[in-house]
């Protein structure tokens, strides 16, 4: 039904009104009481073989909505009842920015992608903290933060925008993710530097020591990066407290893509998400896992398009797995059937 009836009518509509839409009709469902059920009914499987201990906690299953979806942590409990088993919400930023000019999201539909320079629209820390405080502890899913500068923030004084973000998150998400791999905001890419990451990590990590709750920190890499800059990133996980890695973002490539040239340079600059990444997300995480060893946790995300890409990126060495652009194309009932095909596989 949804690919034959709702998708080609919702592809009618610009791609970000679509997303304004579905976030209001979430929202709606989530306080309907009749609603929430039918959509917990229809979308949510559990199963505790589908459960998994990671990072400490106990997901209920290992399908994640991706950051990006719910940058202000406006329907993260209305997500867990599609069937995520966690959501990642952000990019926060410490002030709400407006993001990038519009448009700035793109569908090719031809490649099952999605090309987007948002440029960390969001209504910053204050905003994101009342609604995870106001949407409470009542039956939510696991809840990740992901983190990243503003963007009128010099990359010298980065790290003062992330270790606010964390103090003033702290108490309000399970897990957080240092977010120096979008490609929308002009120079965070660079932050991927040893140095530079160092000094955004560190004082998150000094800070964590002195609290009573613990909270995994992981870092969000680029599909991107040379292979010396990617060993540099994975030497600080490895050197220092840095719980675990999120591979990968969105990437700057436009390699193999059936879209015509015209229509690329149309649309211009930005990351590109969904089936062209399935592969180099895959690499990546091969690639991470073989360095870091068993012991650090891998999410990953990029090109899950289907339930076996899932089931591809678990066995390449992802603990968990998050999807964005896979929705758009599958529907709301895609982490359902990622979940049901991990247990036939049992
Ligand atoms: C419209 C859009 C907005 C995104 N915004 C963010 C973001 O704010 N922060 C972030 O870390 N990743 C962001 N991402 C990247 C996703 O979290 C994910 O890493 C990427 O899209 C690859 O997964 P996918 O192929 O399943 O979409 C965004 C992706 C899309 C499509």
């Amino acid at each position: 039904m949804y690919k034959g009836l709702i998708r080609p009518l919702l592809f009618r509509f610009g791609a970000e009104r679509v997303h304004h839409w579905t976030v209001g009709a979430l929202r709606i469902a989530g306080r309907t009481p009749g609603l929430r059920e039918l959509l917990r009914r229809m979308f949510t499987l559990s199963d505790p073989r589908l459960e998994r201990e990671v990072l400490g906690m106990r997901f209920p299953n290992p399908v994640g909505m991706a950051a990006g979806f719910d940058k202000d942590a406006r329907v993260f409990r209305e997500l867990g009842l599609l069937g995520f088993g966690f959501v990642e919400i952000g990019t926060v930023t410490p002030l709400p920015q407006p993001g990038n000019p519009r448009p700035r999201l793109f569908r090719l539909p031809k490649d099952r992608a999605i090309i987007n320079r948002m440029g960390f629209n969001n209504f910053g820390m204050e905003s994101a903290a009342e609604n995870l405080r106001a949407r409470g502890d009542r039956k939510r899913p696991i809840v990740g933060i992901n983190i990243g500068k503003n963007t009128l923030t010099p990359n010298d004084q980065a790290p003062g925008d992330y270790l606010k973000l964390f103090r003033r998150l702290y108490e309000l998400g399970d897990y957080f993710v240092v977010n120096v791999s979008c490609p929308n905001v002009a120079g965070l890419a660079s932050l991927q530097t040893t140095d530079y990451l160092l000094s955004i990590v560190s004082p998150l990590l000094e800070f964590r020591q002195g609290q009573d709750t613990y909270k995994p920190i992981l870092v969000k890499i680029s599909p991107d990066l040379e292979q010396e800059a990617l060993d540099g990133v994975l030497r600080i996980v490895t050197d220092t407290l840095v719980d675990g890695v999120v591979a990968t973002n969105t990437t700057t490539s436009r390699e193999g893509l059936h879209i015509s040239r015209k229509r690329l340079d149309a649309i211009g600059k930005g990351g590109l998400s969904g089936g062209p990444l399935t592969s180099r997300a895959l690499e990546t995480i091969r690639y991470v896992r073989s360095k870091i060893g068993l012991s650090y946790p891998i999410i990953g995300t990029g090109g899950v398009m289907t339930p076996s890409d899932a089931i591809a990126m678990l066995d390449a060495g992802a603990d968990l797995v998050q999807i964005y652009t896979g929705m758009i194309y599958n529907g709301p009932s895609f982490a359902r059937k990622i979940c049901k095909a991990l247990l036939t596989r049992m």
